[in-house]
């Protein structure tokens, strides 16, 4: 494996949830794999759970791991080609991304949407620099329109909590009150449409996700439907993106409560984390038992280690 972009780069998914098993079970099993090679971890903004779970995932298999935070640890990073550099940003990624590709054996790198520049953002600008300038393998720890490490471990934890077959989701819009990127639920689609499920999205009018990712979805936009019979509610919060960016409505309405979970059919609530309280969803149901968002962050570290150890593997 030479990148990790989206769900068409971890191939056979009944295999990579095999190996997901495999790993969760034995983590250590492969522990000399990684010796004598480094990985960088490189963020463009704040991470609790990507950072930390991939840093342990690399741990297991032996790495050496070197986290570098642009924001605070190095010069500021200026990322479009063709300007004229008299600001405050010192140095460029068109030189920045080699040297760092000089100095280990696989990158991880986090971007995030700007939110100034729809096209910029959905063509990717700042990881498509680490791709082809950086010479070593490039693991997407959440860009600007996908976040794979994540929908991975929802899908690993869906397949360990579903008591049937062919589970039915609902991915859910929710209120929030910062506009937040599409990434996790893009990656969310994504991965969904070619898992064994019934997927089913919800959300207000104007929070249409882009069609790239839904084409061939069922979209409710009545929530209360949607929540009927349903197996898993995954909860999310995302900014329009037909209007680029806009924060269209912090409808409490939409806010996952008891009552919506008690539509189900006893479903669990998932949600990628940070989550706001009382906003996405009220403690009673994120407290329940049928709450299993420390178990999907756990898995953060099995889908990070799956991926890891097929990019050491295919380095060897
Ligand atoms: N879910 C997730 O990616 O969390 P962090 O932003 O804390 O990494």
């Amino acid at each position: 494996m030479k990148r990790f972009l989206t769900v068409d780069d971890i191939g056979d998914l009944g295999q990579a949830l095999k190996e997901a098993a495999e790993v969760k079970k034995t983590p250590y099993a492969w522990d000399t794999l990684g010796k004598n090679k480094t990985i960088t971890l490189i963020f463009f903004n704040s991470s609790l759970r990507t950072r930390l779970s991939t840093q342990k995932a690399a741990m297991n298999l032996g790495m050496n791991v070197i986290v570098l935070d642009v924001n605070k640890d190095g010069w500021q990073l200026e990322t479009e080609f063709g300007v004229v550099m008299d600001g405050d940003k010192p140095e460029h990624l068109r030189e920045a991304v080699p040297v760092i590709g000089r100095y280990c054996d696989i990158i991880g790198v986090r971007s995030f949407a700007s939110f100034e520049d729809k096209k910029a953002d959905y063509e990717e600008e700042i990881l498509n620099q680490f791709i082809n300038f950086a010479g070593v393998p490039i693991i997407s720890m959440e860009s600007a329109t996908r976040h794979p490490l994540q929908a991975f471990a929802d899908l690993f934890t869906i397949e360990e909590f579903k008591n049937k077959e062919r589970p039915k989701v609902v991915l859910t819009w929710a209120p929030h009150p910062r506009a937040l990127p599409q990434a996790v639920p893009n990656s969310f689609v994504e991965w969904m449409k070619v898992a064994d499920v019934d997927l089913v999205v919800t959300h207000p009018k104007g929070y249409e996700l882009s069609p790239e990712f839904t084409d061939g979805v069922t979209v409710e936009y009545d929530q209360k439907k949607a929540f009927e019979d349903a197996d898993f509610i995954y909860a999310k919060n995302w900014a329009s993106y037909e209007q680029y960016g806009q924060l269209l409505s912090q409808d409490k309405s939409w806010t996952v409560d008891e009552e919506k979970m008690s539509l189900t059919n006893d479903a669990r609530f998932m949600h990628c984390l940070p989550v706001r309280r009382n906003m996405i969803v009220t403690d009673g149901v994120i407290d329940s038992e049928n709450s299993i968002v420390i178990d999907e962050a756990a898995n953060r570290v099995v889908s990070a280690q799956v991926v890891i150890k097929r990019m050491l593997e295919a380095l060897k």
